[in-house]
């Protein structure tokens, strides 16, 4: 049986035709049954005179959000709201009935609306062009890598030691001895730069084991990674994000506009490069007057005594930088040495900085890069600075003693950029399924 989408019935006005869907309104009077049914383009009523055979039985016993089949007449109607069609049934096939009552409705919670995800997203459109920008935004940071020669890598999310710091991953049980949840491919990707695969591009779960239950924090999110050889610095890393970024924001644009106008109020602002640098100790200062109190998702107080931003700090900076130049992003740049990994290089001179930035989107954090320490010796000076023992990096630092290039890059959180791109308030309305401390299933 071919299946005609809701969204393209007005080419077949005259037709029978057959839809598929849910049913998601029912109207059973006396002289006339109405169904609205709705699939994945939009919803049409159909439209059942009481004529005494079976039809009428079958479309009283039916519930709100079954899955059906319609096979019937499509017939212009100006009188019906829904695109002045209405479909006059022929037959029906009810494939899966709904239970009643239904576990959500329009006043659920978002706790009960996480429980019953697949109900919360089949009966939102708005719900449903999340993952539809998502799929934008994926397909168009894939093509400007591509088109800028990076080469797709898959890197392994068990690994034998804890990548980083060791803070903040997940411990699973390996044959008898411990594993880790990579808390990032920032390794792997080095791993292969060594490897002499000249830029990298992943996309892939990222883990992380901090209890924060903040609105930006997952414990497993999608993370999109960049690593760049043979750069000139880190500004060779910041340019190439900043163009991905404004070719994937006029994508979306172009295929999503209307829909996020009409879902989310959001207007797509195509940025203009390159975006705006603020150095760290200029957003310091900057941030000076911030208020910590206003971040309502009560994260711990201001970093700003070990030169970190907080997030109130952060969005005191994008708030400067808008007013001053109406650009919604930030590059924050220069992060002192003691709030960064020991990875991250140095510039000459300057010790007790890193050649580092985080990219802020409307006062959020989306990004942090930088250039890479590729010096053996130097790399073995910063670990040791930041009290990590060699041996159970070996492998990592195994990479810098045989000809490993100039490079850096950046990770970028995928559900972080939804949330600010389509103005959600938490980053569970930007993830399918959210994980996070208190949230395993579905
Ligand atoms: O800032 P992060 O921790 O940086 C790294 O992982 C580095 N290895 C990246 C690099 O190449 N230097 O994570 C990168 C991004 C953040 O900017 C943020 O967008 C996102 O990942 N992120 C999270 N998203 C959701 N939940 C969390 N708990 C996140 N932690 C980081
Ligand atoms: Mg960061």
């Amino acid at each position: 049986m071919i299946r005609t989408l809701v969204a393209d019935l007005h080419r077949h006005v005259g037709e029978t035709i057959t839809i598929a869907g849910w049913a998601q309104t029912l109207r059973l009077q006396r002289a006339l049954q109405f169904v609205v049914v709705r699939d994945h383009t939009g919803a049409v009523q159909v439209t059942h005179r009481r004529d005494g055979a079976d039809l009428d039985d079958l479309l009283d016993g039916l519930s709100a959000e079954s899955a059906v089949r319609v096979t019937g007449q499509v017939v212009a109607n100006p009188v019906v709201s829904l695109g002045g069609l209405e479909l006059i049934p022929t037959s029906v096939v009810v494939e899966n009935r709904a239970e009643t009552p239904l576990p959500i409705d329009a006043n659920t919670g978002p706790e009960g609306r996480q429980d019953w995800r697949f109900l919360d997203v089949r009966r939102r459109p708005a719900a449903r062009l999340v993952f539809a920008v998502q799929t934008t935004v994926e397909q168009a940071m894939r093509s400007f890598a591509y088109a800028h020669g990076c080469t797709e890598m898959h890197t392994p999310k068990l690994m034998g030691t804890a990548s980083e710091s060791g803070a903040e991953v997940f411990e699973v049980g390996y044959f008898g001895r411990p594993a880790y949840l990579a808390q990032s491919p920032q390794f792997y990707k080095q791993l292969a730069i060594a490897a002499g695969i000249d830029r990298v591009f992943e996309v892939g779960p990222v883990f992380r084991a901090e209890p924060s239950f903040t609105s930006r924090h997952a414990t497993e999110f999608t993370g999109v990674d960049v690593e760049l050889a043979w750069i000139d610095g880190v500004e060779d890393v910041m340019d190439f994000e900043e163009r991905m970024l404004a070719h994937v924001l006029a994508s979306v644009e172009a295929e999503h506009g209307a829909a996020l106008a009409e879902h989310f109020g959001a207007k797509v602002v195509v940025p203009t490069v390159p975006f705006p640098r603020v150095t760290m100790a200029e957003a310091q200062r900057i941030a000076g007057g911030g208020d910590s109190s206003r971040d309502g998702d009560q994260s711990p107080p201001g970093d700003a005594s070990r030169g970190d931003l907080d997030p109130a700090g952060e969005r005191a900076v994008a708030a400067w930088v808008r007013e001053r130049t109406g650009h919604e992003f930030a590059f924050v740049t220069e992060y002192p040495a003691s709030v960064r990994p020991f990875y991250h290089l140095r510039p000459a001179g300057s010790p007790r900085l890193t050649a580092s930035f985080d990219l802020l989107w409307k006062g959020l954090e989306i990004t942090t890069g930088a250039q890479r320490e590729h010096r053996y010796d130097v790399l073995l000076a910063q670990a040791a600075e930041k009290g990590l023992s060699p041996e159970p990096m070996r492998w990592y630092l195994d990479c810098f003693r045989y000809g490993c290039p100039p490079h850096g890059g950046f990770g970028l959180g995928l559900g972080r950029m939804l949330m600010v791109l389509l103005g959600l308030d938490s980053i569970r309305e930007a993830t399918f399924l959210f994980r996070g401390p208190n949230r395993l299933t579905p």
